[in-house]
């Protein structure tokens, strides 16, 4: 299995880093388009192997996708990243340019891949990707909700004071404020999570969820890459190794949810094929409208890219 991740920054440096650490690929190619940065970031986790015992190849490129040729899974982590008092939703434009040319770029050489996106906004440049890739909609996927779960279940961990290994939870909707934390689908060890935190507790959860990357951004004066590189890393070996894991993906929707044409975050099965099951959860009146609310500001930045063409 071959891998190629974009963007060496943060995000793309660590996703790789994570991928080879499990051995998730024989191969991992990393490019970017500063000279030097991803061959010497593939070097320095290559050099890694020895001491933490792994085989995963790393070798990184400048701008050669001749190199990422027949890769299976593609992730796409170029683009600015946010500064404090940034939105999302203001990278638009310029990452919309970015992911497009490297959408390009990528399925010139790997016609069959399945693409990750996680450049932000995530669910727009996602429809960005799936545009020019002209792939199936099963084939190219955002990254948000393993990242925003994973945010949720390390609080609710911190709150109770127990081991992150055994929180289960689900999160639907856009990356950003309107997301959808389900409290309904949370479980500790199977006990809802709900009999173990008083409602006021988790609301307050709920809430520094959904501002968790803000939260980040501003602590460090640029957005997160630790949990959103392991996200990433985490779908991509679902895929390599056909796990068929259930995560939640953002993906276009057809119909399911009540909601045509509109990338966003529900639960996926994933493996070999890419997105292989939508899952459709039986959904509450007040949870399903909050989703629906999540899928109009997506829409709304989906129809933002449209007008820019
Ligand atoms: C975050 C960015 C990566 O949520 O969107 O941290």
């Amino acid at each position: 299995m071959k891998i190629t991740v974009v963007g060496a920054g943060n995000v793309g440096a660590t996703c790789a880093d994570v991928l080879a650490h499990k051995d998730a690929a024989s191969e991992i190619v990393l490019v970017d388009i500063k000279e030097g940065l991803a061959e010497g970031k593939a070097l320095d986790i290559w050099q890694s192997a020895p001491i933490d015992r792994f085989n995963t190849r790393t070798i990184g490129v400048t701008n050669d996708y001749s190199k990422t040729e027949n890769s299976n899974v593609i992730v796409i982590t170029s683009g600015l990243p946010r500064k404090p008092g940034m939105s999302r939703d203001d990278l638009i434009e310029v990452n919309a340019g970015i992911v497009k040319t490297v959408t390009r770029n990528v399925i010139q050489y790997s016609p069959n891949a399945i693409i990750i996106v996680v450049s932000n906004p995530l669910d727009v440049m996602t429809y960005q990707s799936y545009l020019e890739a002209k792939l199936p909609r099963t084939k190219v996927m955002g990254m948000a909700g393993v990242l925003d779960t994973g945010r949720y279940r390390a609080f609710i961990a911190e709150e109770l004071n127990i081991s992150p290994k055994d929180i289960q939870a689900l999160l639907l909707g856009g990356h950003g404020d309107t997301m959808v934390p389900l409290p309904r689908y949370t479980t500790v060890s199977g006990i809802p999570v709900e009999e173990l935190m008083s409602k006021n507790k988790l609301d307050a959860i709920v809430e520094r969820t959904k501002f968790g990357g803000g939260e980040l951004v501003k602590l460090m004066g640029t957005s997160a890459w630790y949990a959103p590189g392991a996200a990433a890393a985490r779908m991509a070996e679902a895929i390599t190794r056909n796990q068929k894991r259930i995560l939640p993906c953002c993906v276009k929707l057809e119909g399911e949810y009540g909601l045509d044409d509109v990338f966003i975050g529900v639960p996926v099965v994933l493996g070999k094929h890419g997105i292989e099951k939508i899952i459709e959860l039986d959904l509450d009146d007040q949870e399903l409208e909050k989703l629906h609310e999540s899928a109009k500001a997506v829409k709304e930045t989906m129809e933002v890219l449209d007008r820019l063409g």
